[in-house]
């Protein structure tokens, strides 16, 4: 990798970065998020299903990205069924019937771009081995690709930079379950095999993402912004916030996947992210998608166990909305 501070006359490289998403409304944020940081070079997008089917979010990813202006970069299909049984229908009670809250083909136009051809979990591959060691890797949906990934490419913790994913709760309440968290929860096999499998994994959970809101001034500000970009983000969010004001008790959302992308990039600071031992229930009781980190040190300050165990993020030490609208005005 690279040291841009070894040669103060060279140009920082940009960070090579795949995503792996449901798209989702709050993927879109975070692909606007994505696009607005210079120093990510985005190699590619998987889609899974899951807030809607995978066709639908490669659909809606396409989208996106033309009217980001970054109409190249390649979407893969992935995943329609997680790994056990079948895809249960998404989520269109939180991010509409087309996953983006109503606005595919009205304020999100469509676009010309299709889909690769090639599957997200091979394209995943094929990014990580053209470049060991330095492909950052964000998965904001749940983690079907990525173990099928796995499957193709056992080596792939070792080929990436790292992993961040969008997922879990450690210590909050669940948003599907009392226990369990909508990525993790909508492939639990998946995902345990995921946080097992030895990547320089970082977790970003409900326990950080329900403490990050966009508020209704937010939304207003991007409407305000008079772009085309601003327009989609804020009507898409208006269905969004419907969803949420029954969760907050106002119009508001969470910013799980665009909190996520910061995090992977080393955008905000962490206030507390310890690296603990953590699997995934995949059983079929109760606990089903319970993301299990083994937090006891807590009683004693919370030492970080070892380097190669999963960094959970508990607190982010600065306030993320106001860097996620100042990224998203000028699009
Ligand atoms: O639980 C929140 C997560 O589930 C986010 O990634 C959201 O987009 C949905 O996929
Ligand atoms: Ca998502």
């Amino acid at each position: 990798m690279t040291d841009p501070a070894a040669d103060s006359t060279a140009s920082p490289a940009r960070t090579p970065l795949f995503l792996d998403c449901d798209t989702g409304v709050d993927d879109a944020l975070t692909l606007g998020y994505l696009a607005a940081s210079p120093g990510v070079e985005l190699v590619g997008v998987g889609s899974v299903s899951g807030n809607c089917s995978a066709e639908t979010g490669a659909r809606n990813t396409l989208d996106l990205l033309a009217l980001l202006g970054l109409p190249d970069v390649p979407v893969h299909v992935g995943a329609h069924d997680p790994l056990a049984g079948s895809f249960a229908g998404g989520a269109p009670h939180v991010h509409g019937a087309d996953g983006v809250g109503g606005t595919s083909g009205r304020e999100l136009p469509r676009s010309a771009g299709e889909p690769s051809g090639t599957s997200a979990a091979r394209a995943l591959v094929d990014a990580a081995r053209e470049r060991p060691g330095q492909l950052v890797v964000l998965a904001v949906g749940p983690f079907t690709n990525l173990a099928l990934a796995l499957d193709l490419e056992p080596e792939l913790p070792r080929l990436v930079r790292s992993l961040t994913v969008m997922g879990g709760a450690a210590l909050a309440p669940g948003n599907v379950t009392p226990v369990a968290e909508a990525n993790v929860h909508n492939d639990p096999e998946a995902a345990r095999r995921v946080v097992e499998a030895g990547f320089d994994l970082t977790v970003v959970g409900l326990d950080v993402t329900m403490r990050h809101l966009f508020e209704e001034e937010h939304r207003r500000a991007l409407l305000d912004a008079g772009t085309p970009v601003g327009a989609a983000l804020g009507a898409m969010l208006g269905h969004y916030f419907a969803f949420y004001t029954d969760v907050f008790g106002r119009p508001c959302c969470s910013l799980h996947d665009p909190l996520a992308a910061a995090i992977a990039l080393g955008d905000v600071a962490l206030a507390s992210a310890p690296r603990v031992k953590l699997t995934v229930d995949d059983t079929d009781g109760p606990g089903r998608g319970q993301t299990i980190a083994d937090l006891r040190a807590l009683y004693r300050g919370l030492p970080d166990r070892s380097p190669e165990d999963p960094r959970v993020v508990l607190e982010v030490a600065e306030e993320f909305a106001p860097l996620l609208l100042e990224r998203l005005l000028p699009l």
